[in-house]
């Protein structure tokens, strides 16, 4: 890329504004003020260990899991670029219980922002890549302070998702439902430079599985029958699969999005909605993997279709290349044809 020609973030958001005469400009407002989030996020990130970012607070979070001082820095760093933008009515943090409401002395707005602030906490001290997760959705409700009403919405209303990943390099990768995008940060001069054009998930793409393979007994037989398929071990078996696992959903994810293959987090008999978090996990990255081409899924349906019923509610995720996760899907319903049978 000469120069003369970089894409900033900025300016691909204005150019794609032009194109929705109905946008007000807060959506650019609001991913703007999420890549300043980022660029804070991924400062810290990058010097880890000279700083004191590292290790947990000793406290646990709503999900039972001790919180990481990274995940409430990156939680404060976006809370705070974002609580007085004037679009936002309320936000959801996976280290927040209840909604987090916008300071009385700021605006609200008809947005609301979900969102993981650290994801892949337990590769933070191991200098493994890291990301953040969010989503916007358009309030719902009458009243000026958003509710669970505006919050509790399916992922087929999202209006835009995307995610960061603090790895090699800082990407930002997003969809308003007009493709996918990637931005990597030019650190010498604090830019997200467009990089990845409408990213299409590679068909057929590379056969590659994801999952924490530690579960396998946990597993119902038809999650189980699917691997020994992916390792050659079935009569109808698959040759030639590698596996990939980092434990960071974001950089799982962002492999199978540029390589294909699939990632799968199932439910098992310790986990029976699986581990990951429909709001602001697996939502968000159904809607740019289905942008991209590819789908989502918690082993019935669309991840996009399910209602969440609360904030942290959790969703077996099988997401990344169409024809892998429909296979999934198939051996996860002979599995409940047999257990009705
Ligand atoms: P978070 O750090 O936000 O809690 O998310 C961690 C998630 C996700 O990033 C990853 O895919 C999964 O946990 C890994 O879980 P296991 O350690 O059970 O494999
Ligand atoms: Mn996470
Ligand atoms: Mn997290």
């Amino acid at each position: 890329m000469t120069e003369s020609h970089v894409v900033t973030l900025e300016r691909h958001i204005i150019e794609a504004e032009r194109s929705h005469p109905e946008a007000t400009g807060a959506f650019s407002n609001i991913l703007h003020s999420i890549t300043l989030a980022a660029k804070i996020i991924s400062r810290e990130v990058n010097k880890a260990g000279l700083v004191d970012v590292l290790g947990a607070t000793g406290d646990t979070n709503i999900q039972g899991e001790s919180v990481q001082k990274l995940d409430l820095y990156a939680q404060d760093v976006i809370y705070n670029a974002m609580d007085h933008s004037g679009h936002l009515c309320c936000m959801v943090s996976e280290e927040s219980e209840d909604i987090l409401p916008i300071p009385e002395a700021f605006p609200k707005g008809e947005y609301v922002l979900v969102f993981d602030p650290l994801d892949g906490s337990s590769n933070i001290d191991v200098n493994a890549s890291i990301g953040t997760i969010f989503a916007i959705h358009r309030k719902v409700s009458d009243g000026e302070d958003g509710t669970l009403e505006d919050c509790l919405q399916a992922g087929c209303q999202q209006l835009a998702a995307g995610y960061v990943l603090y790895g090699s390099s800082t990407m930002l990768v997003y969809t308003s439902g007009a493709g996918v995008h990637g931005f990597t940060l030019d650190p010498s001069i604090g830019e997200f430079l467009l990089s990845h054009r409408n990213i299409r998930i590679p068909d057929p793409g590379a056969r590659l599985y994801s999952i924490n393979e530690a579960y396998y007994p946990r597993w119902s037989v038809g999650q189980q029958r699917l691997m020994q398929h992916f390792k050659g071990l079935g009569d109808d078996s698959e040759p030639s699969f590698s596996s990939r696992y980092i434990g960071s959903l974001v950089a799982d994810f962002h492999r199978t999005l540029l390589k294909g293959g699939i990632f799968m987090y199932p439910a098992d008999s310790k986990n029976p909605n699986g581990k990951l978090r429909l709001l602001y996990e697996a939502a968000p990255m159904a809607m740019i993997c289905e942008q991209a081409g590819g789908k989502a899924s918690n082993g019935i349906g669309s991840i996009l279709d399910l209602v969440p019923e609360g904030l942290h509610q959790r969703t077996p995720l099988y997401v990344g290349s169409a024809p892998l996760v429909e296979l999934a899907e198939s051996y996860l319903a002979e599995n409940q044809a047999e257990m009705g049978a």
